[in-house]
């Protein structure tokens, strides 16, 4: 299977970030782990801090690809954009979270996105991700 891994707004300074939420890997170094772990399928990882790069690439791989595992950071609890992009395109989208949103502030409780995705995964750290993908391959 073809499957997108997107993070979102500064999810590239994953393993320096507030290192007690988000833990001390970096995602490239999680993604080898991944790569590992999922061989025989195709796995891609793309970053964005931008609202529309993530809006281009929903676009791109979401008529062709099988999967999209999308952490879009920030942008979860306030974009609509990126909500419409996710019902615009036919390739599912699961949502996930390294922290658990709803153990922390108010305003991480609200996702935009979640209502367009085939599910949310929130909380087991980088583990999310796996889970996320576990489901994908599940077909
Ligand atoms: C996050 C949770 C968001 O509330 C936050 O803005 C992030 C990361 C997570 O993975 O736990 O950037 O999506």
């Amino acid at each position: 299977m073809k499957i997108q891994i997107i993070n979102g707004p500064n999810l590239n300074l994953l393993g320096v970030r507030e290192k007690s939420i988000y833990g001390d890997s970096s995602f490239e170094t999680y993604f080898a782990t991944l790569k590992e772990l999922f061989v025989g399928h195709e796995l891609y990882y793309f970053q964005s801090n931008k609202e529309g790069e993530i809006i281009d690439k929903l676009h791109e791989v979401g008529f062709e690809f099988d999967g999209v595992v999308l952490n879009a950071g920030a942008y979860t609890h306030t974009s609509i954009a990126i909500a419409d992009a996710i019902a615009a395109i036919n390739t599912p989208v699961i949502e996930v979270h390294i922290s658990n949103v709803h153990k922390r502030e108010e305003f991480r409780h609200k996702s935009m996105l979640a209502a367009s995705c085939r599910g949310v995964i929130a909380g087991f750290g980088m583990d999310s991700y796996r889970l996320a993908l576990e489901n994908i391959v599940a077909g």
